[in-house]
């Protein structure tokens, strides 16, 4: 059967945000929605998706640029019916700012399994650094995170201008998180998109919401995805309304980026 091979990096200028609980949960409801899916770790300064597994991997990311290492060696399966993980290496600060040939070997080692899933889900560091630039290029799709607090609007706008402006990057999805209701999320996602259309001429697609919920945090503290322990809470259903928003607009949209594309944007 062929594979959607769609990529998506969940991006935002400033951390705490909610990237790598939104993309963990992604991966297991766009999983349950039918889907082969993969979910990399790619913040290598604070790799998190394992605790918030509650997994201790042996191999990670790094280990990949071993020249004898294979990317089946370091994949873990979250459920053999088609939902895996790659872990970072948390620490690794020196291999933040990719150099490009370190760039070219993983996205070479990583095509040759990529193309097995609908889904590739990037959870990305804050900020602005290179690599993280690098890894939000290389996808299909970008979903930014925001919340509604004055300093997410604006790293989250200092971001997209410099992907706007320096790389003609001008497709963003956003996503309010921590929002009390749906009419916060519409404000907030307003507030940014018309500074983005005002000084960047570009027009930001909605993607939704995720509210406050404690049931969240309580899933940190378990280890475990709150789609696995509170299915019917508040945010889980934002997620998963989130989750189906995605796959109506990949069946309707033509997308010409498959898979990763790290090595392209070197080529530039
Ligand atoms: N919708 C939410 N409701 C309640 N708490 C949240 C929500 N989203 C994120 N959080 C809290 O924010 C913390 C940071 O989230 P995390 O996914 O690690 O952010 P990032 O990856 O952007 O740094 C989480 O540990 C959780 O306690
Ligand atoms: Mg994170």
């Amino acid at each position: 059967m062929k594979r959607k091979n769609i990529s998506l990096s969940i991006v935002s200028g400033k951390g705490g945000v909610g990237k790598t609980n939104i993309t963990l949960n992604l991966a297991y409801i766009l999983h349950s929605l039918a889907n082969q899916v993969i979910v990399i770790d790619c913040d290598l300064g604070l790799a998190n998706l394992d605790i918030l597994l509650g997994v201790t991997p042996k191999k990670n990311l790094k280990d990949l640029l071993s020249e004898d290492i294979k990317p089946e060696e370091i994949i873990l399966s979250l459920d053999k019916t088609g939902l895996d993980f790659i872990p970072a290496a948390s620490g690794v600060l020196d291999l933040l700012e990719y150099e490009s040939d370190i760039q070219f070997l993983l996205a070479k080692k990583l095509d040759t399994i990529l193309s097995k899933y609908d889904f590739i889900l990037l959870d990305l560091g804050a900020g602005i650094s290179n690599g993280i630039l690098s890894f939000a290029l290389s996808t299909s799709l970008r979903i930014v995170i925001i919340t509604p607090e004055p300093t997410s609007l604006t790293d989250s706008y200092a971001l997209i201008k410099i992907l706007k402006n320096h790389y003609n990057q001008s497709n963003f999805f956003i996503l309010v998180n921590m929002v009390e209701n749906q009419q916060e999320a519409k404000k907030s996602f307003e507030r940014l998109n018309v500074a983005c259309q005002k000084f960047l001429g570009i027009e930001l697609m909605y993607l939704g919401y995720v509210r406050e919920d404690k049931n969240l945090s309580e899933a940190v503290r378990q280890q475990k995805p709150l789609f696995k322990l509170y299915p019917t809470s508040k945010a889980c259903l934002d997620l998963i309304n989130i989750a189906k928003k995605l796959i109506n607009f990949t069946e309707k949209t033509t997308l010409v980026k498959k898979g990763l594309n790290l090595i392209d944007n070197f080529k530039k």
